[in-house]
């Protein structure tokens, strides 16, 4: 029988964190083999979350975990990602990190640490199937269409603004305009009721196109994490950001 890769989840109890450790907890080939939480660390997982017959003790920090090797995903806060990552890749252990708003000093320090120890990293703004199918609609629409707005709109809590995925967004369509990132307009709505939406406004002379994407539960997320989870040790050394690169099978370049 092939070893099942063991996880360990930061955030487990978060809105996004809870579906996604949900999903590891469910994958056959995945064992998670730990919880990191700030706030329930001593208490029982299984009992947070309902699951009669799981029994997993939440702990605080990468410290407390004893496995040699794990593969840490991430979905909590940037500022205490940085150095719950950091402490991960100085184990060897591979990372896969869904937490967004990341310094490009972190986000630099990140990769080489990962280059230097040799280590996989998934780094990928977001991990659901149909943003990145929208991200490569946008591409093309984006070789033939110049005037383009994004607008984005996430539940009333999201810390950060705009968005990772409305960033990643506004930089596939720099590239491909030849203009600076920061020239694409990018408005931001923070509402109850909200998930994570997105709309890729293309307009021109009597013709618009809109390329949306709306997540509406955050299971959306579950599949890009898993496919993750199964390919980073494969990345050694490598971090990538572009969920294309790690799903099976490959994407076509476009
Ligand atoms: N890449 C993607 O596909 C994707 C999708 C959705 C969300 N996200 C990102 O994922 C992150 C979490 O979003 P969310 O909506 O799930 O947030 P959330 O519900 O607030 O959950 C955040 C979790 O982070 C933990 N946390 C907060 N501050 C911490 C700290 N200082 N140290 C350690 N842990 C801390 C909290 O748990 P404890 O207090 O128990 O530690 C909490 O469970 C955000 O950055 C969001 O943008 C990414």
């Amino acid at each position: 029988m092939t070893m099942k890769i063991p996880v360990v989840v930061a955030g487990v109890t978060g809105k996004t964190g809870s579906a996604v450790g949900r999903g590891i907890w469910a994958a056959p080939d995945m064992d998670l083999i730990a919880g990191l939480s700030q706030q329930h660390a001593g208490q029982d997982l299984g009992a947070l979350w309902g699951e009669p017959g799981m029994t997993l003790p939440l702990v605080p920090h990468v410290a407390d975990v004893e496995a040699d090797y794990a593969v840490l995903v991430d979905f909590t806060e940037p500022e205490s990602a940085f150095v719950r990552l950091s402490e991960a890749i100085e184990r060897g252990w591979d990372i896969v990190v869904g937490t967004t708003g990341f310094s490009a000093e972190h986000r630099q320090a990140l990769a080489h640490h990962v280059s230097e120890r040799g280590v996989g990293a998934a780094v990928i703004a977001n991990f659901s199937l149909g943003a990145w199918v929208a991200e490569r609609l946008a591409r093309e629409a984006s070789r033939y269409f110049e005037a383009v707005e994004v607008i984005e709109g996430h539940h009333a809590t999201k810390k950060d603004r705009p968005s990772g995925t409305a960033r990643v967004m506004a930089q596939i369509l720099g590239e491909t305009l030849k203009r600076p990132a920061d020239s694409i307009p990018v408005h931001s709505i923070r509402l109850p009721g909200m998930v994570a939406h997105q709309a890729v406004i293309f307009g021109s002379q009597g013709q618009m196109i809109t390329i949306r994407h709306d997540v509406h539960d955050r299971t959306a997320y579950v599949d890009g994490v898993l496919a993750a989870v199964r390919r980073v040790h494969q990345l050694g050394g490598r971090l990538v950001s572009d969920l294309g690169e790690i799903l099976d099978p490959p994407a076509d370049p476009l």
